[in-house]
């Protein structure tokens, strides 16, 4: 039987990067596009099979060659995860409309881009799409307007899309909260980090979230076990956003 194939924007590090090993395990076809060229050759030494592609999610001529490319060398596109994404924090009177343009041509365009040229394939196989967004897009800390507002409106996005695509394929959101990444970067900026028990103990799990937290969702929400679920959005985030906090 032929694998099934998913494209992961930002798949060479983060979430993105223990997601694409997680689903090569699982036996897909993993095809990735990342910005990062450094992070996305050593990704595609550690993980069989896998195919990356070098290219800016908010640019539609990458997006095109990297779907084009995916598609002939492939022949289908089953699942897509769109995670990659960014964030830049300052004051609101201090941002610039080129930095929150390239945090919502990341996180929001870039998710659009791929989503529309993908879609007609994923119609084809009954496909799926899974979008990470964000804690921040239901709640915030100060002088994060561009990246809360990037991924509301990537949980708008994914309703509506839901609606759209159905009932051919189904498309949901994860908004994780505090994942620890700084193990899953390029080898170069890579670090084992010990947070303190305040840092894993305010969270009601007991703990700061791990990628392959995310990546087990990932998987499961592209597969057929969740064939009746579309339209949602799923938060991951140890409890944090259950938790009252008043001082
Ligand atoms: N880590 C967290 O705590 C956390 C929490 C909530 C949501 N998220 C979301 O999860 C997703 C992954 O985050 P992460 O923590 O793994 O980040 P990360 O920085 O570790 O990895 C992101 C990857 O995306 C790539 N990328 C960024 N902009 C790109 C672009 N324009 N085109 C192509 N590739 C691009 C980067 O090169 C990098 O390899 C993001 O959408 C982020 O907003 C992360």
């Amino acid at each position: 039987m032929e694998k099934r194939v998913v494209i992961i924007t930002g798949g060479a590090q983060g979430i993105g990067k223990v997601t694409a090993a997680r689903l090569a395990a699982g036996g897909w076809q993993v095809v990735i596009i990342d910005k990062d060229v450094d992070a996305g050759v050593e990704v595609a030494a550690a993980v069989e099979g896998l195919r990356f592609f070098h290219g800016d999610v908010s640019r539609l001529e990458s997006v095109q060659e990297a779907i084009h490319e995916g598609v002939s060398q492939f022949g289908r596109i089953d699942g897509l995860v769109n995670n990659a994404g960014l964030g830049i924090s300052k004051p609101i009177t201090e941002l610039s409309l080129e930095e929150w343009n390239r945090v919502i041509g990341t996180n929001l365009t870039g998710a659009f881009l791929f989503s529309k040229y993908c879609a007609p394939h994923l119609k084809d196989r009954q496909g799926a799409i899974v979008n990470i967004a964000s804690t921040r897009a239901y709640m915030s800390e100060p002088n994060t307007e561009a990246y809360s507002a990037s991924k509301g409106g990537l949980l708008a996005f994914t309703h509506a899309l839901a609606m759209s695509l159905a009932p051919e394929v189904r498309v949901n959101s994860i908004s994780p909260g505090w994942i620890d990444v700084t193990a899953h970067q390029k080898s170069s900026e890579r670090e084992e980090k010990t947070w303190s028990r305040e840092d894993h103990e305010q969270h009601p799990a007991g703990r700061i979230g791990l990628p392959e937290d995310i990546a087990e969702m990932v998987a499961y929400l592209l597969s057929e076990k969740a064939g009746f679920i579309t339209g949602q959005d799923f938060v991951i985030d140890g409890g944090m956003t259950r938790r009252m906090i008043y001082v």
